[in-house]
């Protein structure tokens, strides 16, 4: 799956005039959006923006590519791009977004940007990555925070534990509740959760300064180095924790085994939190979120975004109304409050929030001025989408294979992440 993300560079040999005069015409105001939000949660979030195009007198397709994560959506997209025939809008992330932006092939709605002043709205971590020189080719929905830790009540009393702030409490309370007769961490079989868990281990084991070096900046002298060996062996310790589920285990799944009390502990990214509420939970109190092990002060983000693509001039308004529609301040509290993200504009009050968002929102502006505000590596923030792929495809065939210790998971990570400098 990890290769889905890697096939952008293909596109440049592929003239954008030549394909588009392939495409078959559009219907009028259709507006046309490849997105992978498919849970129960998801759908719920995204079906706030659909009403208001509607009402707006667009017609809204879905073009929907089930899979958490979205690395498969990725290749989708590649291919309608490639056969000449994109997308009105695509949901894609921070460096994939600069990507398509250097292959000539997003709109800008930078008109859009600029009368509705998302300069001062935004915080500039967000809109740098919604710009390519300079112009907006990106609308933002939200800002998810990846470094959580869910923990089920019940389980935590079961075993006689308290929510744990280190890895040393944590494999304390994850023996417990293994003695308490639990699964104590419900993990999916889905490579791209492998990833997440392994950055937020990273941040705890290594600190935020590692966390820069090896994954922003890819520092030969941290990829290879006694923090990362302790990081990939500190990650597999997680596997004897987990069940074994298998690779159709998604996420969603997952949550349900934490919420259910099968599970005691879940590390996921916000998103779960729509999924908890879709089963009847309210997050923060039937299901508690801390930050991930050692990894209070640090907080790592994952944006999502609609980016508009290069399509025929009849799409044009359906675009500018649909980036308007993004940013608007009525629908970011709403879709945010149905997403499990916080807004990503500045100016919206959390007060109806989640004890977990609201934490999130003071968590995100303290790192920010803090340093610690980290872009996440596995939600395609910090890195090309091929690096991250290669990185991916380490990670998960060290969760997979037992034989693979450490210092060769990280020799391999080291070769995989630095391949284009070579
Ligand atoms: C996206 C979320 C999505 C989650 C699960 C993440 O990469 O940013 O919006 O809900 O994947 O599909």
């Amino acid at each position: 799956m990890a290769a889905a993300f890697a096939t952008l560079a293909a596109l440049a040999a592929c003239p954008p005039a030549a394909a588009q005069a392939q495409a078959p015409p559009r219907a009028v105001d259709e507006v046309e959006v490849l997105h992978f939000w498919t849970s129960g949660g998801e759908a719920a979030a995204l079906a706030k923006l659909k009403a208001t195009l509607r009402a707006e007198g667009h017609h809204w397709k879905d073009f929907t590519v089930a899979d958490g994560g979205g690395g498969l959506a990725m290749m989708m997209l590649n291919s309608r791009v490639v056969s000449g025939n994109p997308p009105t809008a695509a949901q894609i992330k921070g460096a994939a977004i600069q990507e398509w932006a250097r292959n000539d092939r997003l709109a800008s709605i930078d008109e859009v940007a600029r009368g509705d002043q998302w300069n001062t709205l935004l915080p500039a971590t967000v809109s740098d990555t919604m710009k390519y020189h300079g112009r907006y080719i990106a609308a933002p929905l939200n800002v998810h925070r990846v470094n959580w830790l869910w923990i089920n009540p019940a389980a935590l009393k079961k075993a006689n534990a308290k929510p744990p702030a280190t890895w040393d409490e944590f494999f304390a309370v994850a023996d417990a509740m293994k003695k308490a007769g639990l699964v104590p961490v419900a993990h999916s079989g889905q490579s791209w959760l492998d990833m997440g868990a392994f950055e937020s281990v990273a941040i705890g084991v290594g600190g935020v300064e590692f966390y820069k070096r090896a994954f922003l900046r890819l520092d030969p002298s941290a990829l290879i180095s006694p923090e990362m060996e302790k990081t990939l062996a500190t990650y597999k310790r997680l596997k004897s924790y987990t069940a074994n589920t298998g690779a159709g285990h998604d996420w969603v799944a997952a949550t349900a085994m934490l919420t259910s009390g099968q599970a005691g502990m879940l590390m996921m990214g916000d998103w779960a939190k729509a999924e908890m509420r879709a089963g009847g939970k309210r997050p923060g109190v039937d299901v508690l979120c801390v930050p991930m092990p050692d990894t209070a002060g640090a907080f790592t983000f994952d944006i999502d975004a609609l980016a508009m693509f290069q399509v025929n001039g009849r799409d044009k308004q359906a675009q500018q109304d649909l980036a308007r529609a993004v940013m608007d301040k009525d629908f970011q509290q709403e879709f945010n409050l149905a997403k499990g993200s916080i807004p990503v504009r500045l100016d919206v009050k959390l007060d109806k929030f989640d004890d977990c968002a609201k934490r999130s929102g003071l968590d995100f502006k303290s790192s920010a001025r803090r340093g610690t505000l980290l872009p996440s590596l596995a939600h395609g923030m910090a890195q090309p989408s091929h690096t991250v792929a290669r990185m991916w495809d380490v990670i998960s065939q060290f969760w997979a294979q037992d034989k693979m210790s450490a210092h060769e998971a990280m020799t391999r990570l080291a070769e995989a992440a630095r391949a284009d400098a070579r």
